[in-house]
Formats: C-alpha cells, structure tokens, sequence
C-alpha cells in the first residue's frame, strides 16, 4: 500500500510531465531520474496550517498566472495549490551579495524533502519564493540540483554571466558550483530538485 497522500502524488506526475516535454541534456536527466526513482515509493503527508513568511503570499498569484497563461506549467501549478499549507517553510540567513532586502523577500518552502510536505531525506524538492528586486546569496551544496524556472528571474552560476532559463526553463547546477539569483520588477518562483541529501541540510 502506498502512503503517499494524493496530493504529493499529483505533483510528481506534473513534474515528471513537464520534464518529460522538455529537451534536457545529460547531467541533468540524469539527476533528474536519481530524484524520481528515489521518490517510486511515498509516505505520509504532514499536517496542514505550518508556518508561513510574508512573502508566501507571493506564490498563489503566480501559480493563478501560470494556470491561465502558461499551458505547459499549468498542471504543475494546479497540482502546488493544494500543498501550499503542508510545506515546510525556512528562511535562510544571508551569505555573499545578498541583497538587504534578502530576509523579508525570500522563503524556501519543502515539498519532499526534510521537513517538507512529504518529509524524507533522500531527495529536496521544493521552490524558492522572492520579492521583487531580492538577490538570494551565492552559495554552494554537494547534491547536484535542477531548476524548473515558474517565473522570470536571472541565475548565475560560478563567475559565469547571468541567465534568465525563461518560465518553464530548466537547467542543472552541477556539485558544489557556487550559485545565486536575483528577481527583477517581479516576484521569482522555481522549483528545484536535488537528488541526495547530505547533512547539513543548508548551507
Ligand atoms: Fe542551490
């Protein structure tokens, strides 16, 4: 029998559908694949009504825009709404050209993962939320990780030069490259997905 709550289920199947209609290239399908294989089996979903930041109330209007705007992402969007309440919600402290907004304009919110609406250790699923004009610190992790953009926004990944992925575009931060990202006039929503999880969680 498969504890996984529907509503996780739901959001596994929209993801995989969005990866699935996109061209990736090899690290990150392959990352991509370590995340759903080790996800085949779920379990119980947290309790509703966590603790939320401010910001939060940012993701619900872009999940609205992307449902009638964004034919692609629209299930993916759908299939967020309802686990809104059961995610665990973090703030990060701020590192390395954080912006000074970067506190009050950001919150990372576990979808599976640690603490998350499904909470396990073996994968982090989940996404970003920030205000306009917030620039998230350059930081680095072991896992690999893969971002699905749901909105604009810019990334950067070692000294490289900034890059805007575009709504719906995925790439893949190889292990321990430095990254960080910034908004625009808009608020910044991505989802990203790490295939094994070293402690300690953040850093
Ligand atoms: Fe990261």
């Amino acid at each position: 029998m498969d504890a996984r709550s529907p509503l996780v289920s739901n959001f596994i199947e929209a993801a995989r559908a969005v990866f699935s209609s996109t061209k990736l290239d090899d690290h990150t399908a392959s990352a991509l694949s370590d995340v759903f294989e080790t996800i085949t089996s779920g379990r119980p979903i947290s309790r509703a009504g966590r603790e939320t930041f401010p910001v939060c109330a940012l993701v619900e209007p872009r999940l609205d825009e992307l449902e009638r705007t964004d034919e692609g992402l629209r299930d993916v969007a759908q299939a967020m709404r309802p686990l809104l309440p059961h995610i665990g919600w973090k703030r990060r402290q701020p590192g390395k050209n954080a912006s000074d907004n970067f506190m009050d304009g950001h919150a990372t919110g576990m979808i599976i993962g640690p603490g998350g609406a499904e909470d396990r250790e073996d994968v982090w699923i989940g996404m970003t939320i920030m205000g306009p004009n917030v620039r998230y610190p350059d930081h680095s992790h072991p896992p690999e990780e893969v971002y699905l953009a749901l909105s604009n926004g810019a990334f950067r990944q070692g000294e490289n030069e900034w890059f805007d992925p575009g709504i719906g575009g995925v790439f893949h931060n190889p292990p321990g490259i430095v990254h960080g990202m910034r908004s625009g006039d808009a608020p910044m929503l991505a989802l990203w997905f790490l295939p094994i999880v070293p402690a300690p969680a953040w850093n």
